[in-house]
This record gives structure tokens, C-alpha cells and sequence, in this order.
């Protein structure tokens, strides 16, 4: 992994193509296997809209949406444990946030064609001084920043497949989201998509 070019958005720290072309298809294939063991799902919002990405998770907790609200769960909706997170994970965790606890959440965003997620802080965890740290993988997405306030200025970057994102410290509460697909900029995945992981420690 390659941190050592480094652009930054706001407060947010953008490392490009910090993982080569082995390091991704190697994370896709265990992203796969996490996928069959707790399949993706689509959350609904409390409002009842079904969202555009569908997700699943690795690790001891897994972020759902549902009737009643969102929330960390230790448990898939199907009602069984969430998988391990792998070791291809956190070996990024690791050389992205090398002094921060380990993370305790692997989420796993798919972003078919025309798949997209509002801005939003990430903001269900219980410890910010831990950050959280993001991976792109497939096709481009547009990525974007603001502040800790909702409607203040942002910034925006296409996030390519092997960038690693780090929220932390002052950008650990800002506001972001994706604003579209560039569907099939990329190859990785054969049918098309974007996966983002963001890993998380939720205590
Ligand atoms: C997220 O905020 O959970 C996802 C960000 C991304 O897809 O890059
Ligand atoms: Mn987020």
C-alpha cells in the first residue's frame, strides 16, 4: 500500500491509487466472500425510502436501516453473525490509522448504476476521536465534503477505484456523500459498480 501521495479536500485526507491493482482484486474477492456469508441487503430509512446502495458489513457490528431507525446491530437482518473482518482489511486499517484502536465495523457500500448517498456525518459511533477510514473499488464516484455544520461550503472529488479516504481528526464529523456513479469508468468489478468499505470502531 503507497500513502505517500496525499490530496486533500477540506479537512478531509485523500490517499490516490494507494492500493495497486493486486491489492484490489484481492479485496474484492474477500468483499465477496463477506457478501455470501451476510448478503447485501437495501436499508430503508425511517421515513420508509428504500436507499439507492445496498450494504452489508464484516466485524463485531454491522450499520443498518430500518422502520425503527438506524443503528449499529451485532447481527445481519437475517439474524445471523456478521463475518469476520479479513486480514486484507485490516492490513489498510493498519498503514492508514496505524495509532488508532482496531476497527470493530467493516461497511460495505454497493453502488450499482445510478446508486448514490446523500450528505451525511457518520455520527452513530461512540468514540470520535477514532477515525474512519474509506476505500473506493470499481468504478469512479463522486465524492463529496463539507464542514461538521449541515449546509455550510463543499468540496468535491472523483474518488477512483484504490483511493483510501481517511475522516479524522478535525474531518472526523464532516458532512459527505456520494453524488453519482461514473458507471463502467472501470473494470474491476466485471458487471459494473462501485464497492466503498469504510471501517469504523463503533464503542
Ligand atoms: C459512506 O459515507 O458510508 C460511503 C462513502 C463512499 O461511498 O465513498
Ligand atoms: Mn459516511
Amino acid at each position: 500500500m503507497n500513502l505517500e501521495r496525499k490530496v486533500s479536500l477540506g479537512s478531509v485526507n485523500i490517499y490516490p491509487e494507494a492500493l495497486g491493482l493486486a491489492a484490489q482484486r484481492a479485496l474484492v474477492a474477500s468483499i465477496r466472500e463477506i457478501a455470501r456469508a451476510a448478503p447485501l441487503f437495501s436499508p430503508v430509512t425511517s421515513s420508509g425510502k428504500k436507499m439507492s446502495v445496498r450494504m452489508t458489513a464484516a466485524g463485531q457490528f454491522g450499520w443498518v436501516s430500518d422502520a425503527r431507525g438506524y443503528r449499529y446491530e451485532a447481527q445481519h437482518p437475517r439474524g445471523v453473525a456478521w463475518p469476520e473482518i479479513p486480514q486484507s482489511l485490516l492490513d489498510v486499517w493498519k498503514a492508514a490509522a496505524p495509532h488508532a484502536r482496531l476497527p470493530e465495523c467493516a461497511l460495505i457500500n454497493f453502488y450499482g448504476e445510478g446508486a448514490r448517498m446523500g450528505l451525511h456525518q457518520d455520527n452513530d459511533e461512540a468514540d470520535f476521536s477514532q477515525p474512519v477510514v474509506s476505500i473506493s473499488l470499481g468504478d469512479e464516484g463522486l465524492f463529496r465534503v463539507g464542514g461538521r455544520e449541515r449546509g455550510g461550503k463543499t468540496a468535491s472529488h472523483w474518488l477512483r477505484s484504490g483511493d483510501v479516504v481517511v475522516l479524522g481528526g478535525d474531518a472526523r464529523l464532516a458532512y459527505h456523500g456520494v453524488d453519482r456513479i461514473k458507471h463502467r469508468s472501470s473494470t474491476l468489478l466485471p458487471d459494473g459498480g462501485r464497492i466503498n468499505v469504510t471501517m469504523r470502531v463503533v464503542t
